[in-house]
């Protein structure tokens, strides 16, 4: 049987936080569900502290302070690559991911190494997302597929299911990025690997609860090191053309 740990990173999710676990136990009964808190002001870590005593499927990581995204990712996939699980999962705390579609993103993963929620497949689509949001997703997805020429359409959505094993071999302690451009580096990263990436169409749905964690020094990393590994990229590219036309 495959083992599936969801693992929810929260700051500040104190209104949204037990609602998404009851949902995700309800929609994927087997699964195993870590939250991974950066001492919360508001307490989300005590909150899921007490969800974790009533139920041996839910685990919390605390961690010393707010540290980004991409750093609570790496813990908490550490944590859950120690444990054996065959399939680690993201997911956002405040119900933009709805867990109703687990189910979607883990049949997809039986047959490719990521599983990527994607919001511009056929059949994605969000809802009631703020016009400004829409139009930085929109330009930071073209940016990234020009830049990377990666052909995703959604590279740095939030909600995806990784096998274990492919998980392994990317190397995710050498991760630098903090913020939310975790995302692309990892899709990047099991690209270049050779991995199968799939997209498979989500229904994002805006937070009525709480506030997202996106500000300008986020969207600077993205834009910054995606131009960075479009260089190196193209640098690649056109050194591999000279070296073949020489020959
Ligand atoms: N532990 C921890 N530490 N969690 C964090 C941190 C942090 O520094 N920053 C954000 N989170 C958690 C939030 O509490 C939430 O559960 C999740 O990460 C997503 O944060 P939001 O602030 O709700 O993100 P968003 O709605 O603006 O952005 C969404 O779209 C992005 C772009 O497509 C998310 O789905 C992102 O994952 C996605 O990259
Ligand atoms: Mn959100």
């Amino acid at each position: 049987m495959t083992t599936v740990l969801v693992v929810i990173p929260t700051y500040n999710e104190a209104l949204t936080i037990g609602k998404t676990v009851e949902r995700t136990r309800a929609a994927v009964p087997g699964a195993h569900v870590l939250v991974v808190d950066d001492a919360s002001p508001d307490g989300t870590g005590a909150l899921a502290d007490e969800l974790a005593e009533l139920d041996d499927h839910v685990h919390v990581l605390h961690r010393g302070g707010k540290q980004g995204l991409g750093a609570a990712y790496v813990a908490g996939f550490g944590w859950g690559l120690a444990r054996d699980y065959d399939v680690l999962v993201e997911m956002d705390a405040d119900g933009s991911h709805q867990p109703e579609e687990l189910p979607l993103l883990l049949h997809a993963v039986e047959n490719a190494d990521l599983a990527l929620g994607s919001r511009y497949v056929p059949g994605g689509r969000t809802v009631n997302w703020p016009y400004k949001r829409q139009a930085i997703s929109r330009i930071g997805n073209t940016y990234t597929r020009l830049a990377l020429g990666t052909g995703l359409r959604d590279a740095t959505g939030g909600y995806r299911a990784y096998r274990a094993s492919a998980l392994r071999e990317l190397d995710i302690d050498s991760v630098a990025s903090q913020g939310y451009c975790f995302q692309v580096d990892m899709a990047w990263r099991a690209i270049r690997a050779g991995f199968r990436v799939i997209e498979v169409p989500i229904t994002f749905v805006e937070r009525e609860q709480g506030e997202s964690k996106m500000d300008g020094k986020v969207v600077r990393e993205a834009l910054l090191r995606v131009t960075q590994w479009g260089a190196v990229h193209r640098a690649r590219q056109l050194r591999d053309l000279v070296g073949g036309s020489r020959r």
